[in-house]
């Protein structure tokens, strides 16, 4: 009897295909990366990695623009060194982002540095590596970064994170530019702010920036989010604050399941259109859509355990690699790596951690038997970056694929590793 053929084609990862049967990701079989690296492994694609950076690159051709990589959606340093190799900004959230950018190769005048919550050492960190802004989110912030400065004898660039309070109609704890969360600052309090920066000596007004809320599907929102940033810009303008350049944040979506995000380029028009003939530099600060189809989790079939309401398929990934369907009940395709023929059956498929909350998908009608394959995709944003050692399990490892070359960018985790910082009592 023949084999069946992995179901084919509309694959949310671009560069997955199906060859001789089985499941590829460019040009290496995802067993072959099973058996030389283990499981569970995150395996990204260089090929989606640059398709994804290049339309993003494209739709921007002839603007004055800079597209910082959002780091907490993937900060492994391969990825990283992907982006800065193709002459990427990278917007961080902390000291210790902004460490691994500059490891992997990162100009320090491309970063930006978000994030409510900026130490003292941080903003020291940030401010003698000479990083291109400082996104502040509010007033205390504000004094606080003058005070570092004044310390190094630095000026601060800066920009106010404001929030344009539009709803970006998108999972609740994932929205952030609504009025009553803890990002950015109000609008209304954003002209006395700027004044305000505008008198301290160490801060030098570089620009404006909002992030409205992620996996966004429609760009209308962020079109919106643009003309009240714009309109606010005039304002400040007719005071005699000069902005050079407008930071629009991130936010675009994927597709996991069936959604239907807009390109990229259909993304941003009705947003560049509000800038037209402007002369501020526009920045962007995109994770998912660059990383997040890029990227699968490779994962072996321990168990199956059939159950009278249920059956589950036992993987050895779980919620501590993959928290997003714990966290948010994300949805991701999962797909066999080399299928074969017998009775497909409707699993759960979970991990071993000891919470009914392990499971990375539901209710998946596999055929599949121990030992088997499968690939949960669309696992390239906010899955690694994610992830913790709950349960003492070592962290996945993580290969970048390019052609028909696997690189290793991430070992696994040892179980001696996980303690050598921990002591028992004398
Ligand atoms: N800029 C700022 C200030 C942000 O807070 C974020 C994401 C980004 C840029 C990048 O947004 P993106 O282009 O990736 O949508 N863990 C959640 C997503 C949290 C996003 C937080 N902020 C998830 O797994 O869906």
């Amino acid at each position: 009897m023949n084999a069946p053929a992995p179901r084919p084609a509309s694959w949310p990862v671009p560069t997955l295909n199906a060859r001789e049967g089985a499941l590829w990701i460019e040009d290496l079989p995802l067993a072959e990366i099973a058996a030389r690296f283990g499981t569970p492994t995150y395996v990204y694609s260089k090929a989606a990695l640059e398709a994804a950076f290049g339309a993003w690159q494209q739709a921007l051709a002839g603007r004055r623009a800079l597209v910082c990589y959002a780091v907490k959606a993937n900060s492994n340093l391969g990825i990283l060194s992907v982006f800065a190799r193709l002459g990427a900004g990278f917007d961080i959230v902390s000291g210790g982002e902004l460490a691994r950018v500059l490891a992997a190769g990162g100009r320090a005048d491309k970063v930006v540095f978000s994030g409510v919550g900026k130490t003292r050492a941080e903003m020291r960190q940030a401010l003698e590596a000479g990083i291109r802004c400082f996104n502040v989110e509010s007033a205390a912030e504000l004094e606080h970064l003058n005070a570092v400065a004044g310390e190094l004898d630095q000026r601060a660039p800066i920009a106010l994170r404001v929030n344009p309070d539009v709803d970006p109609k998108t999972h609740p704890y994932i929205s952030t530019g609504l009025k009553g969360n803890k990002f950015g600052v109000a609008f209304a309090d954003a002209l006395a702010l700027y004044r305000r920066a505008a008198a301290l000596p160490n801060l030098r007004i570089s620009g404006v920036a909002c992030h409205i809320g992620s996996q966004l599907l429609d760009p209308a929102p962020m079109a919106e989010a643009a003309q009240k940033l714009r309109d606010l810009v005039d304002r400040l303008a007719a005071e005699g604050i000069v902005l050079e350049h407008i930071d629009l944040g991130g936010g675009l979506g994927i597709r996991y399941r069936d959604e239907t995000p807009p390109a990229v380029a259909d993304y941003l028009a009705p947003l560049l259109a509000v800038f037209d003939g402007r002369s501020e530099e526009l920045c962007f600060e995109p994770g998912r859509s660059l990383v997040g189809n890029a990227g699968l989790l490779l994962t072996r079939i321990e168990y199956l355990k059939p159950g009278e309401t249920k059956n589950f398929a036992i993987v050895d990934a779980a919620m501590n690699d993959l928290a997003r369907p714990a966290l948010y009940d994300a949805w991701h395709e999962v797909v066999e790596v080399n299928p074969h023929a017998g009775a497909a059956v409707e699993y759960d498929i979970v991990g071993p951690i000891c919470e009914s909350g392990d499971f990375l998908a539901r209710a998946r009608t596999l055929a599949v038997t121990e030992g088997d394959l499968l690939a949960i995709l669309s696992a390239g944003a906010y899955g690694m970056t994610m992830s913790s050692n709950y349960n003492t399990r070592p962290r996945a490892a993580e290969v970048i694929v390019d052609g028909d070359q696997a690189h290793a960018v991430r070992q696994r985790e040892t179980v001696a590793e996980l303690f050598a910082a921990e002591r028992t009592l004398p």
